[in-house]
């Protein structure tokens, strides 16, 4: 097979790769076997300038390059995670990972881009996007940026639109909890639909009932239930369902695409299912700890080990974790992202006397690609396409910058890991390369080894080592209107001309 061609970019199909004298970086990856999301071959790697330039078997280099042994393992593409929260701001405290720790540490565990959420500032999106910007100045990976909205008026209407239309964000989340601080009601959830169906731009959903998460909690301090268990009391699943029905329906009713972030229990999952299967288009992201993790680590003697794992939505009891998996393995959930957002043992004490002041969130940008591997291929329940797929491809297609990312193709940016299959991960807080002194997968042990990680042609990590410079990652622009919006319009025609049947009405004749 020869895959030069196949991509969008320039291609180089002969054997002999010829070297040039400047200093750009080339970079040959040799006798691995590529795995794409449709296709897995053994062939070698050829790197240019952080481009891929070559994807063939026997490819030939001069003495200039650096040669990467792959035989025996799989060289794929660098993990893409959609849903992450670097030096995120919550009042008064901000996460211990920033843009520079947060994806030092992805680097090492092979996701080589991350997509995070870009918090408004009063609800105010440009000056959200602002800070934002500023913070990913330390950037040593390449990330894209969603955009949160809070509020609904004229400004924020119009704010979309540039994002959109100037600043490369083809995202928009709605909290549909967190009252008081991001939650939105439904009118504003109708409106938001609307305008980013207008612009090709994805809505979001974070999906628990606002209203009744805080009755839940009042209720539960009103019992006495003031440890992190009082968390997943206050806001069982059925909240998260009622939520994710709610918001599939009312996209439904403006005809645009949903995307469901933090898919964490049986009741969300099967709302998903049960729209997709009536045709309309809704993707449903689990992530990392709702795959791995059930939530009795709530109920450990020991608050900072039980509040570690205090997330929204929670991590569900027993049984959800194993049906996410199969929801995965089938179609029915499309992708996986971590919702990582960590904070240390001290920031997470401030909930000691009242759950509702522990800081929400748990680590997963460093963990996920060993766990779904371990969980999902190791396990047999997917293949290693497959992994490609929900670790990378998917999440490029739907946010619309594939074959850029997520492929090993000719023109693709040269994001790319190499998995030995046959060695072994472990994780710990004393060796992860988070900011956290804690992991929520502490101790976890498990098949297949990411052992090298290139970032658009740099090796960052190789022989346990990370080499990152802050500044070096860029900011990847994702245009509107992805394939999730195909023939949306014949959809929305076919329904207006319906409404035009006339309905013929006798006369009255009183
Ligand atoms: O607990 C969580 N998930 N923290 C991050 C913010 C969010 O809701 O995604
Ligand atoms: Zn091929
Ligand atoms: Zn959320
Ligand atoms: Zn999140």
């Amino acid at each position: 097979f020869c895959e030069a061609g196949i991509g969008y970019g320039e291609s180089t199909c002969g054997t002999a790769i010829p070297s040039s004298s400047s200093s750009s970086s080339k970079l040959l990856i040799k006798g691995g076997t590529v795995v794409n999301a449709h296709h897995q071959h053994l062939a070698d790697v050829y790197v240019e300038n952080g481009i891929i330039v070559t994807v063939q078997p026997n490819i030939m280099v001069e003495d200039d390059v650096y040669v990467i042994d792959a035989t025996g393992k799989f060289v794929m593409p660098g993990g893409i995670d959609p849903h992450a929260h670097l030096a995120m701001d919550a009042v008064d405290i901000v996460t211990v990972d920033d843009f520079f720790s947060g994806q030092a540490a992805a680097l090492a565990g092979g996701t080589t881009m991350h997509i995070d959420f870009v918090i408004p500032v009063n609800g105010n999106l440009t000056a959200g996007l602002e800070a934002y910007e500023n913070k990913a100045k330390k950037s040593c990976m390449d990330y894209g940026f969603h955009m949160a909205v809070t509020k609904w008026d004229e400004s924020v209407s119009r704010d979309m639109e540039i994002m959109v239309k100037e600043k490369g964000i083809n995202s928009f989340k709605f909290f549909m909890t967190y009252k008081g601080f991001f939650m939105v009601n439904d009118e504003l959830l109708l409106q938001g639909f609307k305008k980013c169906k207008s612009l090709g731009a994805l809505a979001m959903v974070h999906a628990e009932n606002g209203d009744a998460v805080d009755a839940g909690q009042q209720k539960m301090i009103e019992l006495g239930i003031t440890g992190p268990e009082g968390h997943p009391l206050s806001r069982p699943a059925a909240l998260e369902g009622e939520a994710t029905s709610r918001a599939i329906r009312l996209a439904d009713f403006v005809n645009t695409p949903l995307y469901v972030v933090h898919v964490m229990s049986i009741d969300a999952m099967e709302e998903i299912a049960k729209a997709r299967k009536s045709g309309q288009r809704v993707i449903g992201e689990p992530i990392a700890s709702g795959l791995a993790l059930d939530d009795s680590w709530l109920w450990h003697p020991d608050f900072v080990t039980a509040a570690k794992y205090l997330m929204s939505p929670p991590i569900r009891s027993k049984g959800h974790d194993k049906a996410l998996q199969a929801a995965l393995a089938t179609g029915v959930l499309q992708l996986v992202g971590t919702d990582h957002c960590a904070w240390n043992s001290t920031q997470k004490t401030r909930g000691i006397d009242d759950f509702r002041k522990i800081p929400n969130g748990v680590n997963g940008i460093e963990e996920r690609m060993h766990l779904v591997w371990d969980i999902m291929v190791e396990s047999g329940q997917i293949s290693v396409t497959d992994y490609v797929r929900l670790t990378s491809t998917e999440c490029a297609r739907i946010f619309n910058i594939y074959p850029r990312k997520g492929a090993i193709l000719p023109g693709s940016d040269a994001d790319i890991i190499i998995l030995n299959p046959n060695s072994s991960f472990e994780i710990s807080a004393k060796s992860h390369h988070s900011r956290s002194d804690t992991n929520v997968y502490e101790g976890r042990k498990g098949k297949g080894k990411i052992e090298v990680t290139i970032s658009r042609g740099r090796v960052v990590w190789e022989n346990n080592e990370l080499k990152v410079t802050p500044g070096t990652g860029k900011y990847i622009e994702m245009p509107p209107y992805s394939y999730l919006f195909d023939g949306l319009d014949k959809k929305d025609a076919i329904y207006l001309n319906s409404l035009q049947a006339p309905v013929k009405r006798a006369k009255s004749t009183t």
